[in-house]
């Protein structure tokens, strides 16, 4: 019963993304945090992988960069990872540029329910590697000061990652509660949470390479009055 009067059929893979989004919309809601397993199939999570390793290679990745950078080796002690930044468009960047592309179907289908957040657009997606050594990220909120950032998402690359031996856990300080939320840096996982003074978090010591993908989600008027003020303060200088 396949032919043109069949009723259509919402496709699996559809399906399972509306579950996948009303689970973010209810965990967001709740907690600000919401963690996705097994987000991709394996295959998939495996060729991104290996696109990102190939990156590593590449010699393209740098010191993530802090705003108020003093030393050099001050900023590695606050901040240990070596970044780089991928459109998705790029043709060593294909794979990343599917992951993107299904994260912005989840946070898309969550749109309009997430509060008094509007998703108009992302960030470039941030490619992370703490390359172990006790490389960490104290600390910190990622959007404490109104830049438009609204939804952090996070998509972990670690295959058999062992908290005891290897570290590397993203710890969660949730404002107003005394419970810490820790998230293992899994393979094959998607994380979100409130990008604001919401999330203090910190990235702990890392003792194997440990590799994300990071993207930031823009709230339309945050991000308006953000770019606004940017204007007007070089228009003053
Ligand atoms: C960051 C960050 C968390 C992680 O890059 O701002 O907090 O688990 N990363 O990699
Ligand atoms: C803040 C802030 C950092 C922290 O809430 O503005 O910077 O670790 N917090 O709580
Ligand atoms: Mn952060």
């Amino acid at each position: 019963d396949n032919g043109p009067n069949a009723p259509a059929r919402i496709s699996l893979d559809a399906r399972r993304e509306k579950e996948m989004a009303d689970h973010v919309v209810r965990r967001l809601t709740t907690d600000g945090i919401c963690v996705l397993d097994n987000f991709l199939d394996e295959t998939t999570g495996d060729s991104i992988l290996e696109e990102v390793r190939k990156l590593r290679e590449e010699g393209v990745f740098r010191d993530g960069q802090l705003v108020n950078q003093s030393t050099a080796n001050t900023a590695r002690n606050i901040r240990g990872d070596i970044i780089t930044w991928a459109e998705g468009s790029e043709p060593n960047c294909r794979r990343i540029g599917y992951l993107v592309s299904r994260m912005d179907s989840i946070i898309m289908r969550c749109n309009n329910k997430l509060g008094k957040c509007k998703i108009n657009g992302r960030t470039k997606a941030m490619v992370a590697c703490y390359p172990g050594g006790g490389s960490r990220y104290v600390r910190h909120v990622d959007n404490p000061n109104g830049d438009g950032r609204c939804v952090t998402c996070i998509y972990y690359l670690n295959k058999n990652w062992d908290v005891q031996k290897n570290g590397g856990l993203l710890r969660i300080f949730p404002q107003g509660r005394d419970e810490v939320a820790d998230i293992e840096p899994k393979f094959n996982r998607l994380l979100f949470f409130w990008s604001d003074r919401r999330n203090p978090h910190e990235v702990q010591e890392a003792f194997a390479t440990r590799y994300a993908i990071t993207v930031w989600y823009f709230d339309a008027e945050e991000r308006a009055r953000a770019m606004a003020r940017t204007h007007n303060s070089i228009g003053q200088s």
